[in-house]
C-alpha cells in the first residue's frame, strides 16, 4: 500500500472485533511515533500500550465515542482491543502544550495502522487525569489523547459534503464521513 492510498483509506472506526493485534505491530506504531517530526526536535512524549483486558475495562467509562450518532460507541463486545495513550513529559517540555506534537504523532501512527490493516480511533474526549489515576502514571506524565485501536467490525466511507459536516450511519451500518470539496478548501491566489 502507497501512502496515498493510506491517507485516503484511513477512516475513524469504532466497532472492533476481538481479535488481539500481536504486540509487535503494536510496538512498529510507536517505533513510527518516534521518528515523527516534532518542533525543534524536542521529541516531548511518551506512549503506554494498553492491552491488558482489565486495564481496558478500567479506561473504557473515561471515554466518549461518536457524539453524532445516537448508537455510535462500541458495545461491549466490540470494544478496541489495545489503546496507546500519548502522554506528553513536563519534564522535557514544561508549558504542558503537547496537543501539536501529539497530533503528529497520532497522524503518523494512524497511517501506519491502515498499513497493518488495523481500524484505530483518535479519541481526545477523554477524562485526562482518571485515565492518569488508573494507568498509575509517573506525575510528570500527562495524557493528551488515546488511540484506540482494533480490527474493524464496522464500515466507514467519506461521503459527498451537503453543507453538513456531521458523520452518519447508513441504512447498511456504514459510517459516511462528509468531506469538504477540494474546491472549498484551496484557495486560489
Ligand atoms: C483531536 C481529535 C479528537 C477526537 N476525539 C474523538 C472522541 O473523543 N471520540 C470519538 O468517537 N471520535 C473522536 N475523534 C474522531 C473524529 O470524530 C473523526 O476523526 C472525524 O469525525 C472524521 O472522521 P474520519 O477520521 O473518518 O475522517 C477525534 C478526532 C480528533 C482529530
Amino acid at each position: 500500500m502507497n501512502v496515498y492510498d493510506a491517507i485516503m483509506a484511513r477512516r475513524t472506526i469504532r466497532k472492533f472485533t476481538d481479535r488481539k493485534i500481536p504486540q509487535e505491530d503494536l510496538i512498529k506504531l510507536v517505533d513510527c511515533a518516534r521518528v515523527a517530526a516534532y518542533g525543534a526536535n524536542v521529541q516531548p512524549l511518551k506512549f503506554a500500550v494498553i492491552t491488558d483486558k482489565d486495564k481496558l475495562n478500567d479506561i473504557y467509562p473515561f471515554t466518549k465515542w461518536a457524539g453524532y450518532l445516537t448508537d455510535g460507541a462500541p458495545k461491549e463486545n466490540e470494544r478496541p482491543t489495545a489503546y496507546i495513550a500519548v502522554l506528553g513529559d513536563t519534564s522535557i517540555k514544561q508549558n504542558g502544550n503537547f496537543e501539536v506534537e501529539a497530533g503528529a504523532a497520532v497522524t503518523t501512527i494512524m497511517l501506519e495502522a491502515v498499513e497493518l490493516g488495523l481500524a484505530s480511533c483518535w479519541l481526545g474526549a477523554i477524562a485526562r487525569d482518571e485515565i492518569k489515576n488508573t494507568l498509575g502514571l509517573d506525575d510528570k506524565l500527562n495524557v493528551v489523547y488515546l488511540l484506540a485501536l482494533g480490527y474493524p467490525k464496522q464500515e466507514s466511507r467519506m461521503a459527498e459534503f451537503k453543507g453538513d459536516i456531521k458523520y452518519f450511519e447508513d441504512e447498511n451500518g456504514t459510517i459516511n464521513v462528509p468531506k469538504r470539496p477540494l474546491e472549498e478548501i484551496l484557495i486560489k491566489l
